[in-house]
């Protein structure tokens, strides 16, 4: 039986899983190692507000295992010697550079834990894939692995984080299921066993599902490029129901009740962000192109097509609504995040959509409820549309809703959090410019209540 586990990364992914780990299963040693100081620094703060992730339940987790057997530690050295089962689970961004550059998955910190592991390791370990990976990184993880010359065996196994954020807690107490990859071999189905085990703590048997490392592998890329596809279905569908008077809420629920369709992942937007739907279509359609399926690759890429056209034409419906031209005028911003619940805004909309129409000059004044000033400005810097300097020009941060709102002339909701729903909408358009506009890129306020108080509304997928 496992006792001690180590991860590397403590992320959106590490952080959340192994608290949960350590929560159920108080006889393993969980250890969480980053070569980010200040990110172990934060997951060590005594105020759990300070937490670096933010996802409802997570404080209460880490405040029970914490010190108890959860530790959080940048001496990635040690937790690798001293544990029987290291979990990978650093980030696998898009590429930014040389071939597969906009596509493939960047496999750099990947190697560099494998080639830690075997440096470092003096017993047998199993090593389980978290992270994201292209289908077959497994057998390159192995090669770097058998090298080592000292004799220790490794066993690979791919289990697939398949949380969302903002329900990370709940996805991890119930989820739909675990997934394990791992070789055919005796010892490939001894190392599966040893997480089964692990997992069997709190997840029923049957949830557990346990597959060979390539299907394993692939699934999780192609659940998301699922998922992702049902949300750019439906935002085609809304750019339809804007033309002919259809409503795409309607739509949704109409087609949802089908039990073949499913009612999940149907809400039209301003399209999906989050760090990965995004690079793990991209990873799909580079991996089907590196063998020569281009139909596929083409098949999948439409996905992303479709939401940079949403984003796109929400920033563009902004601007032609205000006469087309936004050039000085205050535009709040309701949200930053990707989505409620996280703090998270890797690939958000907001960003995107803002960079739009900062371009046309226009000045956006964001408020959200969890994310500080200091992230959207490297958001927006990061796209390199303009200087520093004018970006700080254009964009300004609030930490209070009303004075965002303040003098605007216009309104964007670009994520759902619960509380913009009970805001005192009169209040708000009482101190804005007329006629006061809301774009709601989230289909989450009251079109009926802020049209009697006076504002114009625009929802997607709706006249
Ligand atoms: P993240 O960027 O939040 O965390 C990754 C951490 O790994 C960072 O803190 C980084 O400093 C650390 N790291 C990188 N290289 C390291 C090294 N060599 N040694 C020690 N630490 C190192 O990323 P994340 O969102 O947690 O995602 C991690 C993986 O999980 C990705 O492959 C992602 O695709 C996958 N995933 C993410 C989600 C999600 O919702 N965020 C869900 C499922 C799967
Ligand atoms: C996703 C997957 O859901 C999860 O299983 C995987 O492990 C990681 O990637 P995440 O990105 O955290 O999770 O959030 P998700 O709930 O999938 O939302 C992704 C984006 O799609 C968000 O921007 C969200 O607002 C958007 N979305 C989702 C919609 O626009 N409409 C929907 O109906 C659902």
């Amino acid at each position: 039986m496992i006792k001690s586990i180590c991860c590397i990364g403590a992320g959106y992914v590490g952080g959340p899983t192994m608290a949960v780990i350590a929560q159920k299963c108080p006889h393993i040693k969980v250890t969480v190692v980053d070569l980010n100081e200040a990110r172990i620094a934060a997951w060590n703060a005594a105020d759990l507000s300070k937490l670096p992730v933010y996802e409802p339940g997570l404080d209460a987790v880490v405040a029970e295992a914490r010190g108890r057997n959860l530790f959080f530690s940048t001496e990635v050295d040690r937790a690798i010697e001293e544990a029987e089962m290291i979990f990978i689970s650093v980030n696998t961004p898009t590429k930014t550079y040389g071939v597969g550059k906009g596509m493939a998955a960047d496999l750099k910190y990947i190697e560099l834990c494998a080639r830690q592991i075997a440096r470092v390791a003096k017993s047998d370990k199993i090593v389980v894939e978290k992270s994201t990976l292209p289908v077959r990184t497994a057998s390159a993880i192995n090669e770097i692995l058998d090298h080592t010359g000292n004799g220790v065996q490794f066993q690979i196994l791919s289990n697939p984080e398949f949380l969302a954020e903002g329900t990370a807690m709940e996805d991890l107490f119930a989820p739909d299921r675990v997934l394990i990859g791992g070789d055919t071999t005796p010892e490939g189905q001894k190392a599966i066993q040893a997480l089964v085990d692990i997992y069997a703590n709190w997840v029923p048997k049957e949830n557990i599902l346990t597959t060979n490392v390539w299907s394993s592998e692939l699934s999780k890329l192609t659940a998301n490029a699922f998922l992702a596809q049902r949300v750019s279905s439906i935002n085609a569908m809304s750019e339809l129901c804007e033309k002919t008077g259809a409503d795409v809420n309607e739509v949704a629920r109409a087609i949802g009740l089908d039990s073949r369709i499913g009612s999940k992942f149907l809400k039209a937007s301003v399209g999906f962000g989050g760090s990965c739907f995004q690079k793990d279509i991209l990873n799909l359609v580079y991996i089907a192109k590196s063998y020569g399926l281009h139909e596929v690759a083409d098949y999948w890429e439409q996905v992303i097509i479709m939401n940079d056209h949403q984003k796109r034409r929400f920033a563009k419906n902004i601007i032609s609504t205000l006469y087309n031209t936004v050039s000085g005028k205050k535009i709040a911003f309701l949200g930053w995040a990707f989505k409620k619940d996280t703090n998270d805004t890797r690939e958000s909309a907001a960003i995107y959509v803002a960079d739009d129409l900062m371009g046309e000059q226009a000045h956006i004044a964001v408020f959200d409820p969890k994310v500080e000033k200091v992230q959207m400005l490297s958001d927006i810097n990061y796209l390199n549309t303009r200087s520093e300097h004018d970006n700080e020009k254009l964009l300004s941060t609030f930490s209070d809703p009303y004075e965002a709102c303040h003098n605007a002339h216009a309104i964007a909701v670009l994520t759902e959090w619960d509380e913009f729903k009970t805001y005192d909408w009169q209040k708000i358009y009482d101190g804005m410019l007329k006629p006061a506009f809301v774009f709601d890129g989230r289909n989450i306020l009251n079109k009926h209540e802020l049209e009697k108080i006076g504002f114009v509304y625009q929802g997607i997928g709706m006249m």
